[in-house]
């Protein structure tokens, strides 16, 4: 049985010091080419906030919907709230009876809040912020998703 050779010392030749140099430099090489692709493979770009004006009033019916949310009126002043749900993306209906969020796809029902109530769906619906277009709110809304 060979004793294994010393990387550096006394027992050591020129050529284990190349080898061994080479193969380091062989990790460098594969190292700087693996980070720079695992960065680029785990890189999530981040959304841009989208800004949407409608040009309706909250005051006749108290809610507006929306092709992507629906805003509500409350005491605390506009919000808006997705209209897509959380379990499989199908776009919620609003029970104005019920005042609720109704997914026609399998059922889950959110709060005009967008908090889950039954169904499939897990999570609460995003809510998103709204501002008046003017002090008085007659010119409409800007939605920023
Ligand atoms: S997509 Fe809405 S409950 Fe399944």
């Amino acid at each position: 049985m060979t004793e294994p050779k010393p990387i550096s010392g006394p027992g050591s030749t020129r050529r284990d010091f190349l080898q061994n140099g080479w193969r380091w430099l062989q990790y460098a090489v594969a190292a700087s080419l693996i980070y720079p692709l695992a960065r680029f493979l785990g890189y999530k770009v981040p959304r841009k906030p989208r800004t949407i004006e409608v040009h309706k009033s909250l005051r006749v019916t108290g809610f507006i919907v929306e092709h992507d949310f629906i805003i509500f009126a409350g005491p605390q002043g506009p919000w808006a709230v997705s209209r897509k749900c959380t379990h499989l993306g199908c776009r919620l209906n609003y029970r104005e009876n019920e005042k609720i969020l109704l997914c026609p796809c399998h059922q889950s029902r959110f709060t005009v809040e967008g908090k889950r109530l039954a169904g499939p769906a897990e999570r609460n619906l995003p809510t998103f912020a709204v501002t008046a277009l003017d002090a008085n709110e007659d010119k409409g809304y800007l939605v920023t998703m």
